[in-house]
């Protein structure tokens, strides 16, 4: 099989009741933990590379590993997205380099710029088959929502998604809930939870559309201890709680963004090497660690949280 769109990835998660895991890409080692655990679990995944993953490690090299795991892993679709297109002229330089999914992120614009960038991508894209992601609302952590809560503005706002869906022709949409990026989602000693009243008004306005999350990292605690008992020192860092994402997963939403419990995982592995191992040196070593738990994160994410397995 050949890179995919996310269109029948997308299709089929909605009418399944499961979502597609869209993890962040930086390095070989990455693309590996993750591919290998999609493919043993038989499950569709998206490979995303972000303005600094496209930075760091360069976008051709990006392609090029992401193709070295289709051509190992035909029996498994496999989509490159390009995660939080700044403006169009990022978007096409990935349609042209070979993505096949794109997202604009115009979300920190007007409603008006917002609909225009994102219209001017769905239809370059789309003209090159290859498929769109924008964003309506404001990804924020709870304690900003709970200042602002009746600016409702930080959220999505259901009364907007029907207009902007029609109008920028885009294929799939993030909203903000209450999710943010990073591993700092939520102050300790609260209990976290997420928006599903707006969900659902989102999900009744855009019948069978695919919904997106982004921040949706769920900081599992077994790795954050493991890097601090080796010389780490993450404090309250705390994630989106499972149970809801299986929710949300169930419902509308196709797919879901993880990076940050990536990078948990791989430094818990490297951290945890370097101090049982004081005299190694070899990268393939204390990476290969890292990458182990990067590939058991990615697993218990496809069983446990997204429930795409056997759905290849
Ligand atoms: O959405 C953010 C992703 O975690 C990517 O992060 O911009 O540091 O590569 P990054
Ligand atoms: P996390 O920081 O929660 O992993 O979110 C990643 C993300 O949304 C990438 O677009
Ligand atoms: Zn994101």
């Amino acid at each position: 099989m050949a890179l995919v769109t996310t269109t029948e990835m997308f299709k089929k998660a909605y009418d399944g009741g499961y979502a597609i895991g869209a993890f962040n890409v930086n390095n070989m080692e990455i693309v590996q933990a993750i591919t290998e655990a999609a493919a043993e679990l038989k499950s569709p995944v998206i490979l995303q590379a972000s303005a600094g993953a496209r930075k760091y490690a360069n976008s051709v090299y990006l392609k090029k590993l992401v193709e070295a795991a289709v051509e190992l892993y035909p029996e498994i679709p496999i989509a490159l997205h390009l995660d939080h297109g700044a403006d169009f002229n990022v978007c096409k330089e990935c349609v042209d380099g070979g993505f096949t999914s794109v997202m604009i992120d115009y979300s920190s614009h007007s409603f008006e710029e917002n609909i225009e960038e994102s219209r001017r991508v769905a239809e370059y894209a789309h003209e090159h088959g290859v498929v769109v992601e924008a964003e309506l609302g404001t990804l924020a952590g709870i304690e900003d929502a709970v200042k602002v809560d009746a600016d409702k503005a930080m959220f999505t706002d259901p009364d907007e998604v029907e207009e902007f869906v029609r109008r920028t022709g885009v294929d799939s949409l993030a909203i903000a809930i209450g999710t943010s990026h990073g591993a700092y989602k939520f102050k300790p000693g609260t209990d976290p939870k997420l928006r599903f009243d707006v969900l659902e008004e989102v999900a009744r306005r855009l019948p069978g559309f695919p919904i997106v999350l982004h921040g949706s990292s769920s900081v599992p605690q077994e790795y954050v201890k493991i890097i601090n008992a080796h010389g780490g020192a993450l404090k309250d860092a705390i994630g989106v709680p499972e149970d809801q994402l299986r929710k949300a997963a169930a419902g509308a939403v196709c797919k879901i963004n993880i990076d940050s419990d990536l990078r948990l995982g791989m430094t818990a592995g490297i951290r945890e090497h370097f101090v049982a191992h004081p005299d190694h040196f070899d990268p393939r070593q204390y990476i290969g660690d890292g990458r182990k738990y990067v590939k058991d994160i990615v697993a218990h994410k496809i069983t446990m949280v997204l429930g795409s397995d056997g759905k290849a």
